[in-house]
């Protein structure tokens, strides 16, 4: 039986979506026959509240030369990360010499912002074709995995840092226990943790399952971050909602007794109570919303093509790909996916094999209906693309509830 990646009880999976491919792994056509599958299957752990999948392709395998995710493709995740670092220097930060480390800095979306202030900063990114992206905007970068072992290197180069930072990134990492040694290796005696990530309660609420992926090992509550830090001898002492990727949540932690703690933390316990987040009968009642809205999903794409409408996938983000597999869609559907980033434009998408086309083809012949993947980004995307809208094409979203928005 299956351990605990937390705390070591025995755990069952709750619900598998199926066989699924790696959801960055963006290939081309000699590749379809050694594309790498495995089963994604969720469990829950009713002592510790950690939300998991149980099995996770080698890192190594997910993040490397060749990653596809660029953080910098979203004019929005900019403009949220230079608040996210600006509310950092304004609170966070000594004003005698601080340093801040940042893992998963991807392209330097935050860390560009302390640079720019010639904060001292260090990016620990372990795709290197990221990672030389961040190095060109002057930012520095060691292209590594984060673990105690590295923690140690660091603070014999640099000495200890202010602040440990991290968004969409410690909800990758299925060794978070070496990863927490590492901040207290790294951390000065009154240094802070803050991180984000999808948040469990946002998935549940909106069956945003497309959160469940090969990279997001973890979906994370206050009350299971609560759990593992404790055991580092750290606590959350405030956290922040976030509106980032569905719904986030930012933690803000320190070594247990240093900080006053924020009465944020104990209501939003109390919330994660009362939605039963830590009750199996939420995860049964969540593989049913997951199988509706597939099936909703299917019904209503199937439907649509059968009276000739075009559709066109709107966004090749990593979370379509467990959409694109669980529900079953394919090229019959879905004509192609309209992706900005060039290193996915020419492939195909993983498992399903949809082609992955230029955003111009979709500008310029606009097809009746365009399936959002990005829904994380639809503030954004809808200001841009009032044209579609106005000349008769239609979005398809799937978060909260499956429907043509009119
Ligand atoms: N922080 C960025 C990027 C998130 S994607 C943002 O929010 O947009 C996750 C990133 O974490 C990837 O760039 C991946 O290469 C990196 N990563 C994965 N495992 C890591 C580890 N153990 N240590 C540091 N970075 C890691
Ligand atoms: P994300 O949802 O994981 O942040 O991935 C964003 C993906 O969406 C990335 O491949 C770029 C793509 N994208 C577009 O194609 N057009 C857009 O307008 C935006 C915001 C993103
Ligand atoms: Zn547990």
């Amino acid at each position: 039986m299956r351990k605990c990646l937390i705390c070591n009880t025995p755990i069952q999976p709750f619900m598998s979506f199926g066989k699924m491919p790696i959801a960055n792994g963006f290939l081309l056509r000699e590749e379809f026959a050694s594309e790498y599958f495995f089963e994604l299957q969720v469990a829950f752990c009713e002592h510790c509240g950690m939300v998991q999948i149980l099995e996770q392709p080698d890192r190594e395998q997910m993040f490397n030369e060749n990653y596809a995710f660029f953080s910098g493709t979203s004019e929005g995740m900019k403009i949220h990360f230079k608040a996210f670092a600006d509310d950092v220097m304004r609170n966070y930060l000594p004003s005698d010499n601080p340093f801040v480390v940042e893992i998963g800095s991807n392209d330097g979306i935050m860390l560009q912002n302390f640079a720019e202030n010639h904060i001292r900063h260090l990016g620990i990114e372990p795709s290197s074709n990221v990672a030389e992206v961040s190095r060109e905007k002057g930012i520095q970068t060691v292209c590594s995995f984060f673990d105690a072992v590295l923690a140690r290197q660091i603070v014999e180069e640099h000495g200890q840092a202010d602040v440990f930072l991290g968004a969409n990134v410690m909800c990758h990492i299925p060794y978070l226990h070496s990863v927490i040694e590492g901040i207290d290796i790294l951390l000065k005696p009154d240094g802070l943790v803050l991180f984000e990530d999808p948040y469990l309660g946002s998935v549940i609420e909106q069956t945003s399952y497309d959160q469940i992926y090969d990279e997001h090992v973890f979906l994370f509550s206050v009350t299971s971050i609560r759990y593992l830090f404790a055991q580092h001898g750290m606590e959350v002492v405030d956290i922040a909602p976030q509106k980032t990727h569905g719904g986030s949540m930012r933690y803000i932690i320190a070594r247990k007794g240093t900080r006053a703690v924020s009465p944020q933390v104990s209501h939003c316990l109390k919330s994660e109570e009362l939605m039963g987040l830590h009750e199996p009968a939420v995860y049964g009642a969540f593989k049913k919303s997951c199988e509706t809205s597939r099936d909703a999903l299917l019904k209503l794409l199937t439907d649509l093509r059968s009276s000739g409408n075009r559709i066109v996938g709107y966004a090749a983000t990593s979370k379509s790909t467990t959409i694109i597999n669980y529900c079953g869609i394919n090229s019959d559907l879905i004509e192609f996916i309209s992706d900005t980033t060039p290193v996915k434009q020419g492939k195909f998408s993983p498992g399903a094999h949809i082609p992955v086309r230029p955003y111009e083809e979709f500008k310029s012949r606009y097809p009746e209906y365009a399936l959002l993947f990005a829904y994380n980004h639809a503030a954004e995307i809808m200001a841009k693309e009032k044209d579609f809208v106005m000349s008769g094409g239609r979005w398809i979203v799937y978060v909260p509830k499956v429907q043509v928005l009119e």
